[in-house]
This record gives C-alpha cells, structure tokens and sequence, in this order.
C-alpha cells in the first residue's frame, strides 16, 4: 500500500516516523511532501522515507494520503490537491476544526476519515480519535486504525462531534499536564529545590501517579482519598484548589478548546 504524508510539521512527522515500518506499507517506502525547503533538504537522509517537494510526483498515485498541514493552509493545498487525486483514494485528516464536509468538497473525492490526534504519539503514547464519511469501508477502517495504532492507540467515534470534543480533552491534553507541571516545578523552585531535584520531583510524581492509576480500577478521586487524610497536608492542598475552583477552570479550559475547534472548522 502506497501512503503519502502531506506536511512534515509536528504531527505529519511524527505519524509518518510511527507508519514508517508498518508491515502495511509492504514494500512501499513512506512518502512524504512538504513545502518547506529546510523540511525536506533535513528528511533527505532519512532511509525511512521518500520525500516530495512537488504533488505530480506522489500524490496520484498514493492510496492513503494522510493531511497533516495547518487547518488555514488546507483551503489552499485542496486547490493543488484536487485535479490529482481519484475517488479511490482516501484522505486522512489530522487538522483541527476542518469537518469531513469540508474535504469532501474541498478535494471533490468521497472517502475520508478524519482524526484528532496528539503529541504523545511523538514516544508512542499518543491517543487518536478518528471518525470516517460514509464512503469508508470497514476493511478501510480496520486499515487507517492499524497504521493510526502504530503511534499509540486509537478510539473510534461516532459523530464528528465527538472529534472536536476530543481536541478539548485529548488533542490539546498534553498542554494542560504540561501547564500543571510547570506550576508544581515553579512551586519546587520557589521551595529552594535545585532545577534538577526540582524536575526529578514532579516528572516522577506524574509518573508515579499515572502507572497507579492504570494499574488499577480506582477512580482519580478515590487515588485522592487514599493519598489525603483529614487535617493533613494533601487535604490542605485540595482544599486549596476547591476554594479556587481548580476543577471547575480546568473544565472551562477543556470547553475552551472544545469550541475553539468548532470555530477553526467555520473559519478555514
Ligand atoms: N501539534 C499538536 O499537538 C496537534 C494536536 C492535534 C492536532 N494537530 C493538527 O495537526 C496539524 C498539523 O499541525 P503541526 O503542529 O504538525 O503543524 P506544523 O508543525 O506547522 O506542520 C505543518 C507542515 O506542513 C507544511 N505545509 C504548509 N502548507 C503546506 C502545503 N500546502 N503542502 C504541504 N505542506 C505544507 C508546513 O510548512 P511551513 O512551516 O512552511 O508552513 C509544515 O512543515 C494541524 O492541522 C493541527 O490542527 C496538531
């Protein structure tokens, strides 16, 4: 099977490197194509690939396009796109915000499947939501979520709304636990920790907490319980948080992106 991947950004990179040596692609080397010269002169040693700077020479006879450029550049490469592609071939989307209509029309082809992906899939943790057009076999299907699961693992949704709700949880995820992170070492260094003791805390801490967490059935909030007891320090801390409202501006936050993916789809 022949995969192209448009866009050598954060994602289309990272989904290429996890697709790179799926057994799917048989004897087919990944291609990729980018627009940007210091992308592709920097890919050009990379035994994994083959890399592209102009869509005659690999995109008509792609089987599996993934797209993965910027949502405000996309109206732009559906123009260069559609006199190359056929209705055979299907498009995957890793764009925030642009709906399966969109690329339907943008592109003129009816197979899509659009995903939200994230940035853990860099180590091959990430999470990928994904939702298809109704001219999507399953055994397309079962194909996209085998090469989306070479990055981590995949969730299959329903409607597209489910897709952008995902960006509010998944999609932009890392950067609320970064955003966490960075305030639990600002508050290490603050404490007089050094920057290495300080990091040492809190990765490990987020690690630790995670690893307890899958390893059992137990909800975040009753690891709280166990960890807090009455009158003591956690408790003083969480007590802390719900006086301010943590949760509930975590959840704004999620919202936040949630609508914003919405409002990318108008926008584009
Ligand atoms: N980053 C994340 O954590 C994340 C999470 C979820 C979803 N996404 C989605 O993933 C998509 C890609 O994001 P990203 O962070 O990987 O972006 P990125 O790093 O900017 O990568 C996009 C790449 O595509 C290139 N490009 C622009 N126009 C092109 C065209 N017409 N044809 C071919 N290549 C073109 C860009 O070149 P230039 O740099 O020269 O423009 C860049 O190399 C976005 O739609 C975003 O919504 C990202």
């Amino acid at each position: 099977m022949k995969v192209l991947v448009i866009g050598a950004g954060n994602m289309g990179l990272t989904y290429a490197e996890g697709m790179a040596t799926s057994p799917l692609l048989g004897k087919h080397k990944l291609k990729i194509y980018d627009t940007d010269p210091k992308k592709i002169e920097s890919l050009k040693n990379n035994s994994n690939f083959r890399v592209f700077d102009n869509l005659q020479d690999c995109l008509p006879t792609a089987d599996l396009v993934f797209i993965a450029v910027k949502p405000y550049h996309c109206n732009q490469l559906f123009e260069d796109m559609k006199p190359m592609v056929n209705d055979e071939q299907l498009m995957v989307s890793l764009m925030a915000g642009v709906t399966i209509e969109s690329i339907v029309v943008g592109l003129g082809i009816p197979k899509v499947v659009r995903t939200m992906p994230n940035l853990p899939a860099k180590v091959g943790k990430g999470v990928t939501s994904y939702t298809e057009s109704k001219a999507v076999s399953k055994v397309e299907l079962i194909l996209v979520r085998n090469l989306l699961d070479t990055t981590g693992t995949s969730i299959h949704v329903d409607t597209e709304t489910f897709i952008d709700a995902s960006t509010g949880i998944s999609g932009s995820g890392p950067a609320y636990v970064f955003y966490f992170m960075q305030s639990m070492l600002e508050a290490a260094l603050n404490m007089g920790f050094s920057d290495y003791d300080s990091k040492v805390l809190v990765s490990n801490t987020f690690e630790g907490a995670i690893e307890l967490f899958n390893q059992s059935n137990l909800s975040p909030e009753s690891w709280i319980d166990r960890v807090a007891s009455k009158g003591g320090t956690t408790q003083a801390a969480i007590d802390s948080m719900e006086d301010n409202n943590v949760k509930q501006l975590i959840q704004d936050a999620a919202y936040a992106a949630f609508n914003r993916a919405i409002e990318l789809g108008k926008e584009k």
